[in-house]
């Protein structure tokens, strides 16, 4: 006879926090929203640990390198996509290793020989008007020139002239030296009343270039996270078959994390995957394996020596793989009995090894719900997927700019091995939608307010870290008739925008 669990998996919704005793040291500006990220030994600090206690999902339509960017700019970190090449996935990780805040690699780069047509596409494409000209169109080539907006009159030009006829040649450019400071960088444009610094190396190849425009948005980031040579951390999604070729040309590039991708990671692969890059890489890579559900699942992967354990099945926006396969649980009863589980192992061999509750997060509240519940840090894909950070295109639908998010199984991304279990087969249904979800604007905007509201309800909660709301905090079932009451009610609401 199949095994019957007595619980009934339940979700976020279903819960509620009771608030405790706010004292003066507990105010939300005084409160620690730092989460480790991978294992630890008790009376020692992880080696990598988040300022804020987010992730971004392991997504196609989420994480790429510009997400990653200003993840890590405002404390978390993201894990770009592995369902890409390895040569691709390897560059999006360089690119965030090489970030250097204000200097932007340039991507919008043609030669001498295109035409002005060439640079009306480019610009049309890439939305930069900057355009570096090089030896062989590449950055990092010998840097010829540049052409900006004002170097061509497009009423009086013709689409055929050569750019090397209208750029700005670079004998007539000011240039800043390679390894220069931002400071240094922001003088040389103020003291020549540029508006765009091209930085070269000794072989006068283009490095980067400083914008004015940019100039008021190089405030500090307090929050960034960064390694030894204040390099921003990231990480990235690999699986259980080409893990032999992906991590190492991923350890090449940069990456501080890696994540084996599975909707299912209670699995030998897993086990075998996690062993390799332990035994081959030590402690270059740390590495992190899922998603379980259950004190099993959590003990099966803690014990092969994933550095962090991801948890959830099913519960994901864009997922549907409860429906498809009939396998999952409710994520907060997934996420109560695995934090007992890390709990237990701490207890028995004195390593914490973290947990990321991984999909399902639909209102704000629901994150301090997720940690409270045990949850170190959390993974969301659709929260990201809204912003302009997010790699996909921003379209307008029924009047409302809506931004595309699809699942990792769906036929969009076409990655139908993560989801197999490793066999040659490969499963021949989808386990995610393609989808819209609201257009949001600026990551940084929205994270201040929601980080604001988990403040907020850490100070009622009487609380001043996750540690302490973990141990702490006082959750309550909630019945679906005072789930009625916890939302406007009874009363005609002018505007509807404020109950978002
Ligand atoms: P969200 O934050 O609720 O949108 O959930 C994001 C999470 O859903 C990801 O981190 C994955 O764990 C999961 N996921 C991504 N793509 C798929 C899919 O196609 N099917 C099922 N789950 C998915």
């Amino acid at each position: 006879m199949a095994h019957y669990l007595n619980d009934i998996s339940r979700t976020f919704s279903e819960y509620l926090l009771i608030p405790g005793l706010t004292t003066k040291e507990c105010i939300p500006n005084q409160i620690s929203l730092k989460a480790p990220l991978v294992r630890f030994k008790a009376n020692e600090e992880p080696a990598i640990s988040l300022n804020i206690p987010f992730v971004s999902a392991i997504m196609q339509s989420v994480s790429d390198h510009k997400m990653a960017i200003a993840l890590a700019r405002n404390g978390g970190l993201s894990f770009i996509f592995g369902s890409q090449s390895i040569e691709s996935q390897a560059e999006m990780v360089r690119k965030v290793k090489k970030y250097k805040a204000g200097f932007v690699i340039s991507d919008a780069n043609l030669t001498p020989e295109n035409t002005l047509a060439d640079v009306l596409a480019l610009k049309e494409k890439s939305g930069h008007a900057t355009i570096g000209i090089t030896e062989n169109g590449a950055s990092d080539s010998k840097l010829l020139g540049i052409v900006t907006g004002r170097d061509y009159r497009i009423t009086r030009d013709s689409l055929d002239k050569k750019v090397k006829e209208f750029m700005t040649p670079f004998d007539k450019l000011i240039t800043g030296e390679f390894g220069i400071s931002l400071a240094e960088a922001n003088d040389i444009i103020w003291d020549h009343k540029l508006n765009c610094l091209p930085i070269i190396d000794n072989n006068q190849c283009l490095k980067y270039f400083v914008f004015r425009k940019d100039y008021d948005s190089h405030q500090d980031n307090p929050n960034e996270i960064s390694d030894a040579d204040k390099k921003l951390l990231v990480g990235a999604g690999i699986n259980t078959r080409d893990y032999r070729e992906r991590v190492p040309q991923l350890i090449e590039a940069g990456v501080d994390v890696v994540c084996i991708d599975s909707s299912d990671g209670f699995s030998v692969w897993q086990k075998e995957t996690l062993e390799y890059v332990k035994n081959t890489y030590g402690d270059k890579v740390k590495i992190g394996a899922g998603n379980v559900v259950d004190r099993d699942g959590f003990l099966y992967l803690a014990e092969a020596g994933a550095d962090f354990v991801k948890v959830g099945v099913g519960g994901g926006s864009i997922c549907i793989t409860r429906e498809q396969k009939g396998i999952g649980r409710g994520q907060a009863t997934a996420i109560i009995e695995v934090a007992a589980a890390r709990d237990e192992y701490f207890k028995k061999t004195g390593v914490y090894v973290p947990i990321c509750s991984d999909g399902g997060i639909v209102q704000d509240y629901h994150m301090v719900l997720a940690l409270a519940m045990g949850a170190d840090f959390i993974m969301m894909g659709r929260y990201f997927a809204r912003f302009d950070e997010s790699p996909t295109r921003k379209l307008m639908v029924n009047g409302n700019y809506m931004k595309e998010y699809w699942g990792e199984g769906s036929n969009r991304a076409r990655n139908w091995q993560r989801y197999d279990a490793g066999g040659a087969e490969g499963l021949k249904f989808e386990e995610g939608v393609d989808s819209f979800v609201p257009y949001a604007g600026k990551l940084k905007d929205n994270l201040d307010i929601t980080l604001g509201k988990i403040r907020s309800t850490m100070s009622s909660c009487g609380v001043t870290s996750i540690i302490d709301l973990q141990k702490n905090g006082k959750i309550t079932l909630v019945s679906s008739t005072s789930i009625i009451e916890g939302g406007a009610h009874d009363v005609i609401v002018k505007d509807s925008r404020n109950n978002g």
